[in-house]
């Protein structure tokens, strides 16, 4: 089975976006493992993935552990007086390349022992990091991709959200010795229509295993 995993220089930066727009460019599936805030959003990136890239709800494979407060997975799991382990983990049986979204970024903790990079690690994917075009986002950028090398994960790409920006662009490249597979600007509205479009601009060739 093949896939990629969606990770993010933080919180908010575009990982859903970027997933629904992968999803639509691979015509693949898509996987929330951690799913925090649900209070807020009961059905969570979920949710917004099968609307944006307009896939059938079959499409989208339930989260391993889904949390009501917007906190960090482990946070909010000890709020419900749960927790989560790796071992919980296994890929699912996928016939479709599977987009795989965590929970913030690379080291956001799943428990007391464990970061989202052990997650990553456990999956064996290659990974697809999501970051703002804008300014700050060089230094999160090379930060994640060197966190990910640390641990031999194969990065397979960037992709960057927001105004674009042609210098930050390249210099993610140069430094991160990497490839920026696509720009997604901002999208005005943000629909299924627009995100389509967005996803046509993926360089999607070689992304999966
Ligand atoms: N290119 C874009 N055009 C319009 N809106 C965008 C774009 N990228 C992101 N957004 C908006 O920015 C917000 C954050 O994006 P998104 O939910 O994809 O981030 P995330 O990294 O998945 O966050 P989380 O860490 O909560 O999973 C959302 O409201 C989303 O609709
Ligand atoms: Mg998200």
């Amino acid at each position: 089975m093949s896939g990629i995993f969606v990770t993010g220089t933080d919180t908010d930066v575009g990982k859903t976006v970027a997933s629904a727009a992968l999803v639509r460019a691979l015509d693949g599936a898509y996987w929330k493992p951690v799913q925090s805030g649900t209070a807020d959003l009961p059905e969570g990136d979920s949710g917004i993935v099968a609307h944006l890239a307009g896939v059938p709800f079959g499409r989208i494979l339930p989260p391993r552990h889904s949390f009501a407060a917007p906190l960090s997975p482990d946070q909010a799991a000890a709020l419900e007086g749960r927790s989560i382990a790796l071992d919980d983990f296994t890929l699912p049986a996928c016939d479709r390349p599977l987009v795989v979204e965590g929970a913030g970024g690379v080291l956001v903790p799943l428990n007391d022992q464990v970061l989202m990079i052990d997650l990553m690690e456990r999956l064996g994917l290659p990974v697809v990091v999501a970051a703002r075009s804008g300014l700050g986002t060089i230094n999160h950028t090379l930060l994640t991709l060197q966190a990910l090398r640390a641990r031999d994960l194969t990065v397979a790409g960037v992709v960057l959200l927001g105004p674009l920006n042609a210098r930050n662009r390249t210099a993610i490249e140069h430094f991160g010795a990497v490839r920026v597979i696509g720009e997604i600007p901002p999208l005005a509205p943000l629909t299924p229509e627009t995100l389509a479009n967005a996803a046509r601009d993926l360089d999607v060739k070689g992304l999966l295993p």
